[in-house]
């Protein structure tokens, strides 16, 4: 029997309460596909930041390197200025884990109610490739004459040719995998960022020749925004920088039914990763079991199928998929006629059948 060593960190606000859930599903996929986890919990974020003024220690971070994957469920606490938890725990992991890639599906589930009026299921089924280690997220910057009315305030991309180059590789990759419109597109912003997507576009052609079975394609930003709404079936893989991805994954979290239903992986191909709802923490909903764990529950679908267990992964997206077309009102939270609990159940429920 296969057995895995997950790292759980439920987190701030609601991410406790759809992590509980989370795992209720994984073990019984688990236990379905005769694969065995051992979940250790940390009790990294916001609590323990203001009790102990740690937010995650270099040793801690060796930890968690040690595990087989990372299950995540929020960061953001209202009594931490933001930034702190954020850049000390989400990002450090992130970058110091060397995961890479943000990987982010956007699928309309059936059921869900979709904003973009006439589409459906067939329409909205897209991955954007976040690139993760790089960008305006690198920190670096600077104010000249701070507080003065001559005040700059500088804040610098970082795009680097190997950081870049592995993402598109990434994004070829799994365009050719996925098999489904065998198109990639380029999201960046040639026309005014003329050093950064100088270098994007570059590399995104010169990659491309080794993959001619995929035809490539190439959208300034706020263009990819009109056609995520407009014709989002245009869209197969879309492969972009750490912020713009960070914006345009937002929207597609939005047109396959909100922030409840939307999950990501942070992934370092060669190391560990990690799992999350790409929702925030939900302070006014936390405690309530009105939460919608489904985001949660689909990172740990994503985390399987990245563990090399495809059948439980497989198992848990179908499970989600028949409890949106039968069961849920709606993804929002408190509107779902069923609690957070019996959500989770729910998707027992459909797992084993
Ligand atoms: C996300 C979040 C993070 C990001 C924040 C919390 C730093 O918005 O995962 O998309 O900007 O990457
Ligand atoms: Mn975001």
């Amino acid at each position: 029997m296969k057995r895995y060593k997950i790292a759980v960190i439920p987190g701030d606000g609601t991410g406790p309460e759809v992590i509980r859930e989370g795992l209720k599903v994984l073990n019984a996929a688990c236990d379905f596909e005769k694969i065995s986890c051992d979940y250790e919990m940390f009790d990294y974020g916001g609590e323990r930041y203001l009790k102990t003024g740690v937010v995650l220690t270099d040793e801690e971070l060796n930890g968690l390197g040690k595990f087989d994957a990372i299950y995540l469920g929020a960061v953001g606490h209202p009594g931490v200025k933001p930034g702190i938890l954020e850049k000390g725990l989400l990002l450090k992991m992130r970058f110091d884990l060397g995961q890479y890639i943000n990987l982010r599906p956007v699928k309309l589930y059936p059921g869900v109610d979709c904003p973009l009026k006439g589409k459906g299921p067939a329409d909205i089924d897209f991955v954007v490739v976040r690139e993760n280690n790089e960008g305006f997220y690198c920190g670096e910057g600077c104010f000249e004459n701070k507080g003065t009315k001559d005040e700059v305030a500088i804040q610098i991309s970082r795009n680097t040719r190997k950081g870049v180059e592995r993402c598109i590789r990434y994004a070829f990759e799994l365009t050719r995998k996925r098999n489904k419109r065998k198109k990639l597109t380029l999201c960046g912003k040639t026309n005014v960022l003329t050093y950064a997507f100088d270098l994007w576009e570059r590399t995104f052609y010169e990659v491309a020749k080794e993959y001619p079975d995929i035809t490539t394609d190439y959208a300034h930003v706020d263009a990819t925004c009109m056609w995520m709404v407009k014709n989002p079936d245009w869209f197969d893989v879309i492969v972009t920088d750490n912020m713009f991805g960070d914006i345009i994954t937002d929207l597609g979290a939005m047109i396959q039914g909100g922030m409840g239903i939307a999950a990501g992986g942070n992934i370092n191909p060669k190391g560990v990763s990690m799992f999350e709802p790409i929702g925030g923490s939900a302070p006014k909903y936390t405690g309530k079991n009105v939460i919608n764990p489904l985001a949660a529950i689909s990172a740990g679908g994503m985390m399987m199928e990245f563990l090399g267990e495809e059948k439980a992964g497989d198992r848990i997206e179908k499970a989600v998929m028949s409890v949106t077309a039968n069961r849920l009102k709606s993804l929002a939270a408190g509107k779902m006629g069923y609690s957070t609990s019996e959500v989770g159940d729910l998707v027992v429920e459909a797992l084993k059948k």
